[in-house]
């Protein structure tokens, strides 16, 4: 019995994990703003085990990661992503993807963001469910990229910013997740929550990239609103609302979402109620560059152009607004609206020079994002016991927030992936 004991006790030492240690110059406390020198991160099955690790610790079956002059940092969080599809077809051209194509050209949109250090996405919005068997397909290894919170197709009334308005009636095409009226919508929400959903999405008013929409127009009546977010909250659910226009973000947060995406014309009693709310702002203030800039060579309406440049810039003012009056704030970038997925992180620079600190910024791209989720005890900073999402520059971020644009290493639940 004694020796039975002795045995297995000793095959368990045996298969305890090998640990990696990572050194570097320093790594950066989110919820502190500061970073601290001389960095020794211990990780083991995928967890944080230690942020004060000894060298002399380390066993022969332990790796060493040395990396020399790069500040370490948790993994970014995009909070506004379109995971699913060829992003370079625009307008009526994207109705000719299959879902299936779609769903390939969205394994290699994770890849980038990945390896552009975005460790995990919110996934706001397909036209199906791709983005949950996108979710589960990274989860089980298949292929990789972020870790993924998934909504499937965003609710929204007939002909709304949410549906498709592309073809003519004969086509018959409208989106997944089109919905009207409170009982439809919470039946929506039900079937979203069957299929996998994480998270639900919702247009709350016109937007910049639909048809025949008004970004400043309200979409979804407060009642309509009310019903699917308790809906959602009572079986667990955070929702998101899209919301441009002024008294679409105003009902949205009366109505309790978790966030508002866009915000563009959010006026100070909107920012007020954010505050009393807690609501968080999701302000994509860098994709209008794309818009504008290359967008227009890609092939971007006219119709949706036009309304970039009014939106653009008063979202911008408006975020110097928010960040002034201490709404909180995440990172989401719209990912997908441009297809460059790697260019999420430019979005941090824009956010400083919109108003936020560098460690604004930053703790927007990770802890508040890992709050927003109900996450916040397992990512969201480099602390003990927290999953080993790491991610390296060459540099001081805190100093210079655009060396985000150039990550160098990538570990997600204690694995490598770039390096
Ligand atoms: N998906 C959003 C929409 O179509 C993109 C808005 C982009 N513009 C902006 N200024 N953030 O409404």
């Amino acid at each position: 019995m004694k020796i039975l004991f002795v045995f297995l006790a000793s095959l368990i030492c045996q298969i305890a994990w090998a640990k990696t240690y990572i050194r570097a110059d320093a790594y950066v406390e989110v919820k502190s703003g500061k970073t601290i020198g001389n960095a020794i991160i211990v990780v083991e099955d995928g967890r944080i085990e230690s942020t004060k690790g000894n060298l002399n610790d380390a066993g022969p079956d332990d790796e060493v990661i040395d990396l020399a002059g790069k500040t370490l940092m948790p993994g970014l969080f995009d909070m506004h992503v379109h995971l699913i599809g060829n992003k370079l077809l625009k307008g009526a051209a994207r109705v000719q993807e299959s879902d299936q194509l779609a769903l390939l050209a969205g394994v290699e949109n994770a890849r980038k963001l990945l390896m552009a250090g975005v460790t995990t996405v919110r996934s706001l919005g397909s036209s199906s469910y791709g983005d949950i068997a996108l979710r589960d397909g990274i989860r089980a290894g298949y292929v990789i990229g972020p870790r993924v919170f998934a909504s499937g197709p965003a609710l929204g009334i007939t002909g709304g910013h949410c549906d498709n308005n592309w073809m003519p009636r004969e086509r018959d095409i409208r989106n997944a997740g089109v919905a009207n009226g409170p009982w439809e919508v919470a039946a929506k929400v039900r079937e979203n929550i069957k299929f996998g959903s994480d998270v639900i999405k919702f247009c709350a008013t016109g937007g910049v990239m639909s048809k025949g929409t008004k970004v400043g127009v309200q979409q979804y009546t407060l009642e309509e609103m009310q019903t699917l977010v308790s809906e959602a909250h009572r079986r667990g659910l955070i929702v998101a609302a899209h919301a441009h226009g002024t008294s679409g973000i105003k009902d949205a947060i009366r109505a309790g979402v978790d966030s508002v995406e866009h915000a563009s014309y959010i006026d100070d009693e909107g920012i007020q109620l954010a505050v009393e709310n807690g609501t968080y702002l999701s302000m994509d203030i860098y994709v209008t560059e794309y818009i504008l800039g290359q967008g227009i060579a890609d092939g971007i309406p006219e119709e949706n152009i036009a309304k970039e440049r009014t939106v653009g810039k008063i979202q911008r003012s408006n975020f110097t607004k928010a960040v002034e009056a201490g709404v909180k704030m995440v990172m989401g970038t719209d990912a997908g609206v441009y297809p460059g997925f790697a260019d999420s992180p430019k979005q941090l620079s824009r956010m400083v020079k919109f108003g936020m600190t560098p460690a604004q910024a930053l703790q927007a791209a990770t802890i508040n994002a890992a709050t927003l989720l109900k996450k916040q005890d397992e990512m969201g900073s480099l602390e003990e016991g927290k999953l080993a999402d790491i991610i390296a520059v060459a540099g001081n971020p805190l100093e210079d927030i655009s060396l985000l644009e150039d990550v160098t290493f990538v570990m997600k639940e204690g694995r490598v992936y770039k390096r």
